[in-house]
């Protein structure tokens, strides 16, 4: 309908006139904008994502029996880790292979992938460490020290014997919680 001819304004809810209501609505939506737009207004500090994880690849065929393992220390490490994506420059989601570990509680493994950006992690003496940007982590593979995000914990993957008696498999096709171990 239309409004009648010398009638009053509309009135909005608000009380304000038509024209000062839209000049009002324009400006809050701008501010939105604006604020959408700087993230805020601040600085942002957000970390970037952990890289995708590695596609799974075939599972890996180690040299080591479960006997063998458990005859070793706590602590002992075995290097299942590929050359083919290098440890630096990064190749984000690359896939860096595994590493096989023994501590009080069993067999394990896990992903060679640092979670910051993807770096291949090495042994040290309390754990691992990433050569590109110094994140640490400890024996179960959980980070200590960033930029990777402390707490989180590197994929954990299947360890089982081919054969009873025999050598020991990784499937990285099987992830298994962080707590896993072959006994
Ligand atoms: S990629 Fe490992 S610390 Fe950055």
């Amino acid at each position: 309908m239309s409004q009648p001819e010398g009638s009053a304004p509309i009135e909005t809810p608000s009380g304000l006139g038509r024209r000062e209501f839209c000049a009002c609505a324009f400006a809050l939506a701008a501010a939105a904008a604006v604020t959408a737009c700087s993230g805020g207004g601040g600085t942002s500090s957000v970390a970037p994502p952990p890289p995708p994880p590695p596609p799974p690849s075939s599972p890996v065929t180690t040299t080591e029996t479960k006997t063998s393992m458990l005859s070793q220390p706590s602590g002992t490490v075995r290097d299942y880790t590929t050359t083919a994506s290098g440890t630096c420059p990064l190749v984000l989601g690359a896939a860096q292979g595994y590493y096989l570990v023994r501590d009080l509680s069993g067999i394990y493994a896990f992903n060679a992938s640092c979670l910051h950006l993807g770096g291949r992690i090495s042994p040290t003496q309390t754990g691992f460490g990433c050569p590109c940007h110094g994140s640490q982590y400890d024996l179960n593979g959980t980070v200590t020290v960033g930029p990777a995000p402390v707490g989180s914990t590197l994929q954990h993957y299947e360890v089982s014997e081919s054969t009873p008696g025999g050598v020991l498999v990784i499937d990285p096709a099987k992830p298994v919680s962080a707590t896993t171990r072959l006994t």
